[in-house]
């Protein structure tokens, strides 16, 4: 017999469902008997001992099903060492939920914070297995994050939209893609959504050169331009300041405008005198249905953890690394990001397209 707990952390995005149903049948589906018990709202369950013994029927119907029928929320990792309610040591309190229950294994779905607090928890002596979710596609480790393919899907359908608006009032508009830290998802949408300019953290912009690309565009009688722009989109200036500089100077970004896509916004409609107009699909991109990438994508995942639990074999985030399923130990995943190559094939190729990054 063995008994599994099952969390999902951080951020929803699509397929957090198939990927927890593709663990659970591949245990339901084996020789050996198995209990799984869901937490509620990812390390808050653990850590409150809020959880419900699942069973089969709880993961039918759900492999097309957006979201989480765990429910998730954010335990950041920086504070995981301070005391929670009460005084207690979260850490200990998610230690002692698990040695309760008598659990053989934590499934643990999540981004990157989630995946330090699933290595911190290995570190103190629980066997982890992971699966990696996220849009963002930024986890170490991994090719692919289940999610990543739906939310390109949504900000491209976003795209695709204001292509038609623009074209018929000759504007420049702004759609700007979730991703703070790293650019993978408004880089795929931007390409796939045909924009012309293309703005990531991980490439910093000089506004002039956006406006001078513009400007071609309309000499050229383009009557409009589409801007796909991270979240974390930064400016050359911006890129030279010191962590604490930024922070600062973020603030007073925040204090003016609702996100950097306004303020690149009225600096293109100074510097070119154009139209422009800012379009943010937000929290879209992480919602509806998985696509069927995704859906087979995170089954995968799921049953290649299952086997591994049947295999007794902890400690793991199950990836996916040159088009094969792979285990990769958490120790190496945790706290690394997974950025895009300024100088990676897909920029130059994306270059050769004619898209300008700003740079
Ligand atoms: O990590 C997923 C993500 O959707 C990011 O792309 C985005 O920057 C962030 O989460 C938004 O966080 P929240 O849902 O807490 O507003």
């Amino acid at each position: 017999m063995k008994r599994i707990g099952m969390l999902t952390s951080g951020g929803d995005c699509q397929a957090l469902n198939a990927a927890m149903r593709g663990v659970a049948k591949s245990l339901y589906n084996a020789d050996e008997a198995v209990e799984i018990y869901g937490f509620q709202d990812g390390y808050q369950g653990l850590i409150k001992s809020e959880f419900r013994l699942l069973d089969y029927s709880d993961f039918t119907g759900i492999l097309t099903k957006g979201g989480t029928f765990l429910g998730s929320s954010r335990t950041p990792f920086k504070t995981i060492r301070e005391p929670g309610p009460g005084g207690i040591d979260k850490v200990d309190a998610m230690k002692q939920t698990y040695y309760k229950l008598q659990l053989h294994c934590l499934v643990i779905l999540g981004g990157n914070g989630t995946h330090k607090t699933a290595n911190l928890l290995r570190e103190e002596g629980l066997n982890i297995i992971t699966l990696p979710k996220t849009i963002d596609n930024d986890l170490w480790g991994t090719d692919m994050t289940f999610g990543f393919q739906s939310a390109i899907d949504v900000a491209t359908n976003a795209i695709d939209q204001i292509h038609t608006t623009a074209a018929s009032h000759g504007r420049v508009f702004i759609v700007e893609v979730m991703g703070h830290k790293v650019g993978w998802l408004p880089l795929y949408a931007g390409m796939a959504g045909g924009a012309d300019i293309i703005l990531i953290p991980e490439i910093p912009y000089d506004v002039k050169k956006i406006a001078k690309k513009i400007k071609q565009r309309n000499d050229r009688g383009d009557r409009f331009t589409i801007l796909a722009v991270a979240e974390g989109a930064i400016s050359k200036e911006d890129a030279a300041l010191s962590k604490k500089e930024y922070k600062k100077r973020m603030e007073k970004l925040h204090a003016k405008y609702p996100s950097v896509s306004y303020e690149i916004a009225a600096r293109l409609a100074e510097e070119c005198g154009c139209d422009v107009r800012v379009t943010v699909p937000g929290h879209t991109q992480r919602g509806g249905a998985p696509c069927p990438y995704d859906r087979v994508f995170a089954s995968r995942l799921g049953a290649e953890a299952g086997e591994l639990i049947l295999k007794g074999e902890y400690g793991f985030m199950v990836g996916f690394q040159n088009q094969e399923i792979v285990k990769v130990p958490l120790g190496e995943v945790a706290g690394k990001l997974k950025t895009v190559p300024p100088d990676g094939s897909i920029i130059r190729e994306a270059k050769m397209l004619g898209i300008s990054f700003g740079d």
